[in-house]
């Protein structure tokens, strides 16, 4: 299994996140994956214009690292999301990642393969981040394995407990478990087929627009 994993700390693979990112992938490496993790910092990743022209084309018009890391992803397995807790929500980096994938949300161009998502935070609040974070997971196509929020000011010298390593290193493993055993949830299946309802609604609604999206609804769906 190939994962991808996206960090969204500006503070690099020696971050809180990126400490707690390398205990999953630690899980997952255990059962054969091989891991890669992107660092969103400056301006890897621009955000979003709202020109619209992804849904046009397929491709985003801004020349920085979206495109390459997308393919990345279109050609991985499995895609972890790990960020701080920024104001009770992802960071920028991340989000500024999430809004470019509008277009992979039309046409839920990740579907197939398998997810999670990590948070760490001062003070606490991860569960509606990684619920979130899980939520858009889903509206790519992924399946969301699982999550985790740590609290770092519940730890001396923000030093992570035998058990927070543990619960990480199990979320890897349940990534690769769930790949290779093409394990379903039918909670996430249940958003997934709603998500994929509203999308074709609106693919359709708006096909003079968005002639790429439209085509890929018809020949790589069946839309008709
Ligand atoms: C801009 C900014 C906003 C933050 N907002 C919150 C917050 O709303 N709640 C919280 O508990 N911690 C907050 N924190 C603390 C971070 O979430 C926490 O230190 C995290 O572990 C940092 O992760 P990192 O080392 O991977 O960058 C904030 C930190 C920064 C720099």
């Amino acid at each position: 299994m190939k994962i991808i994993s996206i960090l969204g700390s500006p503070r690099g693979k020696k971050s809180n996140t990126g400490r707690l990112l390398e205990e999953v992938q630690k899980g997952a490496r255990h059962w054969g994956a091989t891991c890669e993790t992107i660092q969103l910092k400056g301006a890897s990743v621009l955000p979003c214009l709202g020109c619209d022209k992804c849904h046009v084309t397929g491709w985003c018009v801004q020349k920085d690292e979206f495109e390459s890391i997308k393919g990345k992803i279109l050609a991985a397995d499995g895609l972890i999301l790990a960020s701080p807790n920024y104001i009770f929500s992802v960071s920028a980096q991340l989000k500024a990642f999430m809004d470019r994938c509008c277009g992979v949300l039309h046409c839920m161009s990740f579907e197939g393969k398998y997810g999670a998502s990590i948070v760490t935070s001062g003070g606490g609040d991860e569960k509606p981040i990684t619920d979130y974070m899980n939520h858009f997971l889903i509206t790519t196509g992924i399946s969301p394995v699982g999550a985790l929020g740590v609290t770092m000011g519940n730890l001396a010298d923000e030093q992570f407990t035998d058990e927070i390593r543990g619960q990480a290193f199990a979320l890897g493993e349940e990534l690769v478990l769930s790949w290779k055993g093409k394990k379903r949830s039918k909670r996430v299946d249940k958003k997934m087929a709603a998500f994929k309802t509203r999308m074709e609604w609106l693919i359709s609604y708006r096909k003079r627009e968005w002639p790429y999206e439209y085509d890929f609804w018809r020949t790589r769906r069946g839309m008709k």
